[in-house]
């Protein structure tokens, strides 16, 4: 089995053999945009570079980029536990091309890793185009040599890439792999397009104008290349998984949750370990990059994640703080690739262990307030409105 971590490093190694920087990933908290709240997407760091505000020594780049989408535009916080693919907290990585390639050496890069390099079968592979974009649809009949039938035109905003209302843009081409006909859906634009079957693994955009206001105000100063693939997505298709769960990093976190808890990881309780799995390296990551838990702004969004991290330990039945001792496993999995983990790992156990300890004082109270409100009424009866125990 190729390990998430190996994935990681053949990424940026065929990237950085084939001429492009290996540049670390930015913190979580963006420098260059006060409109966001988390660095969202791999090209984030880069944006003044597409739009030619800033110019770096180097003219082609790859990255493994944290992402967080809790809060703000992209917020799938509600989905995580529940789903195969949402998350709070991955990895994109990514290859960039500031006016130097464009789509020709963007298809070839991407065919050539994804088919040569690490061997996926071309057959499981469809690609969609902007629906004007014969251009793309050309290259990948000539490189990829795929069939008309599976270089799939799609006329939404599904193949037009924008990082929000405002910033560079452009159309794109979008790589699915094809999990296989034991699970429901089709492939893109069709009627089952929803299902889970077909699985997009990589965006290649193809970046040439800015926005203003959903707008397209002006073109860049020279076409530039912006992918991005999750690196869970594609560690589950390299490991021959169906869910993002189930690869290797998950799969110890999730076993380090069910061993101190001494709890089963299926069943019942699948979700909640999922989700303390998945809010684990969101909050340690946020706070290795310099959040704290806080009543407002990052910080609110940061302890709304520990919180429900927390309130899925109490359904497993956790009787004791449990986040602050997954840390260590988290550090073991993820601590070669990002240091900072290893030189935060004191301040984000102390930072878990003194939230889950007022937490459980305020479940204990809450519970408390509950019992005695209810002592009194009948079976079936109701709470007045009055005596209502906020939730958490
Ligand atoms: N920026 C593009 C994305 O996030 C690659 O999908």
């Amino acid at each position: 089995m190729t390990s998430t971590n190996d994935i990681r490093r053949s990424f940026l190694d065929y990237f950085g053999a084939n001429g492009h920087t290996i540049v670390p990933s930015a913190p979580l908290v963006p420098h260059n945009d006060p409109t966001l709240m988390f660095v969202n997407a791999g090209m984030v760091p880069f944006k003044n570079v597409f739009t030619g505000l800033e110019t770096r020594p180097y003219k082609t780049a790859t990255s493994s980029q944290k992402s967080v989408r809790a809060g703000g535009k992209h917020n799938d916080l509600d989905n995580v536990g529940y789903t195969a693919r949402h998350h709070t907290f991955f990895e994109m990585l990514g290859n960039f091309s500031f006016g130097d390639y464009f789509k020709e050496q963007a298809i070839t890069h991407a065919w050539t890793l994804l088919t040569k390099e690490w061997g996926l079968p071309a057959d499981k592979l469809t690609v969609t185009v902007y629906h004007t974009d014969d251009e793309a649809f050309a290259l990948w009949k000539k490189i990829a040599g795929l069939p008309d039938h599976r270089i799939i035109r799609i006329p939404t905003k599904d193949n037009f890439w924008a990082m929000g209302d405002s910033g560079p843009c452009g159309p794109c081409s979008e790589i699915f792999y094809d999990h296989g006909d034991h699970i429901w859906g089709g492939p893109p634009g069709s009627p089952e397009e929803d299902g889970d079957r077909f699985v997009e693994i990589w965006n290649l955009v193809f970046m040439q104008y800015e926005q203003e206001a959903n707008e397209i105000v002006s073109e860049l100063p020279r076409p530039s290349i912006d992918t991005g693939m999750g690196l869970e997505r594609i560690a589950a298709v390299m490991q021959g998984v169906h869910n993002n769960y189930d690869i290797d990093t998950f799969k110890a976190l999730i076993e380090a949750s069910g061993t101190i808890t001494r709890t089963a990881t299926d069943g019942d309780h699948q979700a909640s370990h999922r989700v303390i799995a998945d809010h684990l390296r969101s909050t340690s990551f946020l706070i290795a990059d310099g959040v704290l838990p806080a009543n407002e702004g990052r910080g609110y969004v940061l302890r709304r994640i520990m919180r429900r991290a927390m309130r899925h330990a109490h359904i497993i039945g956790a009787k004791d703080p449990l986040m602050y001792r997954l840390v260590g496993s988290l550090v073991s999995e993820m601590g070669a690739a990002y240091p900072e983990l290893v030189r935060a790992q004191p301040l984000i156990e102390e930072t878990l262990l003194r939230e889950e300890t007022r937490f459980r004082k305020t479940l204990e109270n809450g519970l408390r307030l509950l019992d005695e409100a209810t002592v009194d009424l009948a079976e079936g009866g109701t709470l007045p409105g009055e005596n209502r125990v906020q939730t958490l």
